[in-house]
């Protein structure tokens, strides 16, 4: 399946809108990290949802489409996602333990270069080392694809990361804190369901309240709001029900994932998604998710995103890749005029005889 969503971009921009001083954590730990349990990291892979942005192969964005990763425009350019393969050339086959680490946890490559926050590092940072650490063992088993995935174009420079307190080294191991932790460190479930501000970033006053988030075309999928209010969230939802949809896929009232949340649930490569939760893990996340303020409210499309382009050359742009050519221009008076005479638009044969008495 192929996916092309924006997550989560934003929370960039509304710190540089707030011009937030840049002290990153950008020094990889001094001493080389222990080296992690790929089984137990095959596990945070799943509850991650599978890092789907990287596509079924993990081997980042490719033109060919699905099965690698993909492609993400905005106002801020086109950012490829990368192959997270163990191959040599194109992939992270040569970066060491703690460049991988550095990566996850701090948004920093292996050339010390920023990478742009679509890849959800300011959540991942809080993710704990032994977590993540794990997670790294667990790529290195990842058949190498060799994919070269072109180098990003941005409009700008890569927003500041806001400063952030040291990542945790263990994770909580049951209850509501596990929940907790698995909701906002490991499984990003606010990258959809938490709605937008006016800045683009995350309104954490109406955390999990539903959002709207962008995919190919200009079109926009519902991330349902789900707090406990009962008229427009998941109130009347019962823990098991919660473990139900995200293990098995299948909600009370007929309710089943589809689109995005179907992807994370059944997961990309090797099928790991929410499906291989543990019970206990799934029923920390839903006893988290019941104990969270209600708040009632439904999904609204962010300010920004709705801003259509304003002008026709930008319309013209955003729906065809290119910017319009002089016959596009005169195209476009000439319909113009021929609605201001006719009283409507010109239909396929009106645009035949054009073109071919333009032809003459
Ligand atoms: C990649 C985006 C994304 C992520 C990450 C995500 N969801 Fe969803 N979720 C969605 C979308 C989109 C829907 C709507 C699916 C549909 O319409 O069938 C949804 C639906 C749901 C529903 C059903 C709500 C209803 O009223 O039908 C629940 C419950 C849910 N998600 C919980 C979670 C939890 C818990 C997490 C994290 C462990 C999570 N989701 C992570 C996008 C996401």
């Amino acid at each position: 399946m192929k996916i092309r969503r924006i997550v989560l971009f934003a929370s960039m921009v509304a710190l540089v809108a707030l011009g937030v001083a840049v002290t990153v954590a950008s020094a990889a730990p001094a001493a080389p990290p222990t080296p992690g349990d790929p089984v137990k990291g095959k596990y945070i892979f799943s509850a991650a949802g599978g890092c789907g942005c990287h596509g079924v192969n993990l081997a980042g964005y490719n033109p060919a489409g699905a099965p690698f990763g993909e492609q993400f425009a905005g106002p801020f350019g086109t950012v490829y996602a990368r192959n997270i393969t163990s191959d040599k050339n194109t992939g992270v086959g040569n970066w060491t333990d703690a460049q991988l680490i550095n990566a996850i946890h701090n948004g920093i490559d292996d050339k010390g270069e920023h990478l742009f926050p679509i890849m959800p590092y300011n959540t991942f940072h809080f993710m704990s080392d032994a977590d993540v650490a794990d997670l790294v063992a667990f790529l290195r088993t990842v058949p190498a694809v060799s994919n070269e995935v072109p180098v990003n174009k941005l409009n700008g420079p890569v927003p500041p990361a806001p400063p952030l307190p040291p990542s945790p080294a263990t994770s909580p191991v049951s209850g509501v804190e596990r929940g907790k932790y698995l909701v906002t460190a490991v499984s990003d479930c606010g990258a959809c369901h938490t709605p937008t501000n006016a800045q683009g970033g995350p309104d954490m006053t109406k955390m999990l309240a539903g959002g709207l988030v962008p995919r190919e075309g200009g079109t926009f999928q519902v991330a349902p709001n789900i707090t406990p209010a009962n008229a427009t969230g998941i109130g009347y939802w019962t823990p098991q029900n919660i473990v139900t949809y995200l293990k098995e896929g299948s909600g009370p009232n007929g309710r089943v994932p589809d689109g995005l949340m179907a992807e994370v649930v059944a997961g990309g490569f090797g099928g790991l998604g929410f499906n291989k939760l543990t019970d206990a893990d799934a029923l920390a996340i839903a006893s988290f998710l019941k104990s969270i303020p209600p708040v009632n409210s439904v999904p609204k499309l962010p300010r920004m995103a709705a801003a259509a382009p304003s002008t026709w050359e930008a319309q013209f742009q955003a729906a065809h890749g290119r910017a319009p050519t002089a016959q596009d221009i005169a195209d476009r008076d000439w319909s113009l005029e021929f609605v201001a005479k006719n009283g409507r638009a010109p239909t396929e044969a009106d645009w035949v005889a054009r073109w071919k008495q333009s032809a003459q």
